[in-house]
């Protein structure tokens, strides 16, 4: 039995940094959190050199001190593990902890996440700390669980210590058992990089043009530092399982080359994200049409419902967000800081905890706000935390034990995000179309989500949905192949874009024509296919209902080699003139869509409607463009999240009663919902 599940209630926190704060202060702030309907902290995650100022001399009383406070306030605690800040005195000792860039240089003790993972002194010294804090807090009542180190390969995601390297090389022994299936994998025979010998084996390090490793390698080199994270968490997570059974265990961020889906299938109870949608604001591609923003996070949001049906928010933002020298955000508008708890909410969030009670007074986040100002007087954050707080009371009985609802998912995997990364030609678009099919989906209202595929996933898995949308999986084994035709002949829908089902596992291309091992499923083969640079930016094309779309960046002439396939679109330009663009096969009782291009919000249109298997969920409901449709429920009940990203007033209109969760009034016909405003809806 844990002290606490996640799926029981709807519950606001808020992190908590007592270290940086005189004790006089600590009892002021809880009493002040629980008159914010605050109910947990998050808090240690960074006091390692509190805990242990020096090696093996723990220091745990300030600590006992505020959890004893925290305990008579009624607020429940998540301990975070320290080690994403090593003391001075532990990297000065034993500097073989310490990462180091691929040029051989180490990253020093003065910011944080400097270490890599692989060390076994560091795995000694991180077991020692988890260890030390886990028998001295595992029976503390206020303590419910545990945050794993502080979001895995944030800062850094590339490791080249000493460590490292020999940590590689035996991870690749085991991998491939001998040298020759070693060089097979990699292709070493071109440019005669074979290896006669495993202490040739490397991370990849420098080479003329700087940091170009084999593909193949790098493939690898992913994975491998996907497994040194697992690896090491293992070690704090057997600790926390054994000695604290009863304590939740999780961890917080979603960052590359990790597979967090296998990260928590293997040691956590559920995944934490944390979620800033102000840094929409400041990331924005110039060059992209009609961006969401801060609605955007609902799609990386979706991404973590795919590892967690429900979560937590582990630092949701709370204020404007700011390095000292970086990173200057806008402050959220009255009313923003309230849609984004509920956009994690409504994406299945049970737990928010607000990114920090009271903004630092000193050191790199000087500027990073938490909902209290640094001359701590009331503000209007708080005061929106606050209706939050209050809100949740009345939605938690029936929303915490629902689920995400959604006939569509967007599907994605390791393998191509990790290949992608360093291959051009496929890489970048991924990432884009699935945007672009967001985009679609959300403004048409229709509830979407992620779902990533790896060896382990089931036909069932599959049909949950009635449409998948798999951009541009380059890397596609014969046997998910054969699980996707299976999805498509029982009646299931699926859409491909350019550069799909053409490598294999190692990143080596198939001895096909294109689209390789889904030529079956999509029933046609490529003519020739060409990347769009210099002459113009995209391709026009003429649809079949002779509407025009515009195929930008990558352009594939199509060749259907089936009778059963329907060309949706051709080309209007070019040599390719009058060849087929977008096709449409029919196969089972279902469809593969393929599309000779990446995908822009309006193509993902036109299949939508094309396909007219999908639509929302809420057809008595008239949604402007602007607002979210999310969709929690379960067997008896659906809740409808209206989302207003915008800060004018949505006209809505009812066409069939239904009950304002929070007001409990029955609502009908046309209804204002105000700038950034929330509304959550059951039928009547
Ligand atoms: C991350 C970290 C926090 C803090 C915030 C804001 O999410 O986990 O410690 O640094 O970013 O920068």
């Amino acid at each position: 039995m844990k002290a606490f599940n996640i799926n029981e209630q709807l519950m606001l926190g808020v992190c908590y940094y007592p270290e940086q704060w005189p004790e006089e202060m600590w009892e002021d702030d809880m009493i002040r959190m629980k008159e914010t309907g605050i109910s947990l902290i998050r808090v240690g995650e960074f006091a390692w050199s509190i805990f242990e100022p020096t090696e093996g001399n723990y220091q745990f009383k300030d600590f006992d001190y505020m959890l004893r406070l925290a305990h008579k306030h009624g607020l429940k605690v998540i301990i975070g593990t320290p080690t994403a800040t090593p003391p001075a005195w532990l990297t000065e000792k034993y500097p073989e902890v310490l990462n180091a860039t691929v040029e051989g240089h180490l990253l020093h003790h003065g910011l944080r996440r400097h270490t890599n993972y692989t060390s076994t002194t560091y795995h000694r010294l991180s077991a020692a700390i988890t260890e030390a804090l886990v028998l001295h807090y595992k029976d503390n009542p206020a303590v419910v669980g545990w945050q794993l180190d502080n979001e895995f390969n944030c800062e850094i995601g590339e490791f080249y210590s000493e460590s490292d390297h020999e940590a590689f090389r035996e991870w690749v022994k085991q991998r491939y058992g001998t040298l020759e299936k070693l060089n097979d994998a990699w292709g070493t025979v071109f440019w005669s990089q074979t290896y006669s010998s495993w202490s040739q084996v490397h991370l990849p390090r420098l080479v003329p043009g700087g940091k170009q490793p084999n593909p193949h390698l790098a493939l690898d080199e992913k994975r491998f530092i996907s497994d040194s994270v697992i690896a090491y968490a293992k070690i704090q997570a057997d600790i926390i399982a054994e000695h604290a059974p009863h304590h939740f265990i999780t961890t917080n961020g979603l960052f590359g080359h990790l597979n967090s889906h296998q990260l928590t299938k293997e040691l956590l109870d559920f995944f934490s994200y944390d979620s800033y949608p102000q840094f929409s604001t400041i990331n924005t591609d110039p060059k992209e049409k009609r961006p969401l923003y801060d609605r955007s996070w609902s799609l990386t949001l979706s991404t973590v419902r795919s590892i967690s049906p429900q979560f937590c928010i582990m630092e949701q933002q709370a204020g404007p967000g700011g390095w000292v020298n970086k990173m200057d955000m806008p402050s959220p508008k009255p009313g923003q800081l309230r849609l984004w708890s509920y956009q994690s909410i409504a994406h299945g969030a049970n737990l928010v905890v607000y990114f920090r009670w009271r903004t630092a007074t000193f050191g790199q986040e000087i500027y990073w706000h938490g909902l209290n100002d640094y001359g701590n007087t009331p503000n209007r954050r708080v005061a929106e935390a606050a209706k939050v707080g209050k809100e949740l009371q009345l939605l938690s009985d029936q929303l915490a034990a629902t689920t995400y609802q959604a006939d569509v998912a967007i599907v994605r995997d390791y393998n191509n995000e990790w290949d992608g990364e360093y291959d051009v030609w496929h890489g970048p678009f991924g990432w884009k179309s699935g945007k672009e099919w967001f985009k679609a989906l959300t403004r048409k209202h229709i509830p979407s989500d992620v779902l990533y595929m790896n060896e382990e996933t089931t036909l069932a898995e599959l049909q949950r949905y009635k449409l998948l949308v798999y951009p541009h999986p380059a890397i596609m084994s014969k046997a998910t192949a054969q699980l996707l035709e299976a999805y498509v002949v029982a009646g299931g829908h699926i859409v491909f874009g350019c550069r799909s089902g053409y490598k294999d596992q190692r990143g080596h291309c198939y001895m096909l024509p294109f689209p390789g091992v889904l030529s079956t499923l999509t029933g046609i083969t490529l003519e020739e296919y060409t990347v769009l640079k210099g002459t113009r930016p995209a391709t026009t094309l003429t649809c079949s209902d002779q509407s025009t779309l515009e195929a930008a960046h990558f352009n594939e002439i199509i060749q259907p080699v089936s009778a059963t396939v329907d060309v949706l679109a051709v080309y209007d330009q070019d040599y390719y003139k009058g060849k087929p663009a977008l096709t449409q096969n029919r196969f089972g009782k279902g469809t593969a869509t393929y599309y000779g291009s990446v995908f822009s919000e309006e193509a993902a249109h036109y299949i939508l409607q094309q396909l007219d298997v999908v639509s929302t969920p809420a057809p008595w409901l008239d949604l402007p463009e602007q607002v979210e449709l999310a969709l929690r429920g379960n067997e008896e009940e659906q809740y409808y999240f209206l989302l207003n990203y915008n800060e004018q007033p949505a006209e809505i209109s009812l066409h069939e009663p239904a009950v304002d969760m929070i007001t409990n009034q029955t609502l009908q016909g046309d209804i204002i919902l105000e700038g950034y405003d929330v509304l959550i809806l059951r039928k009547a």
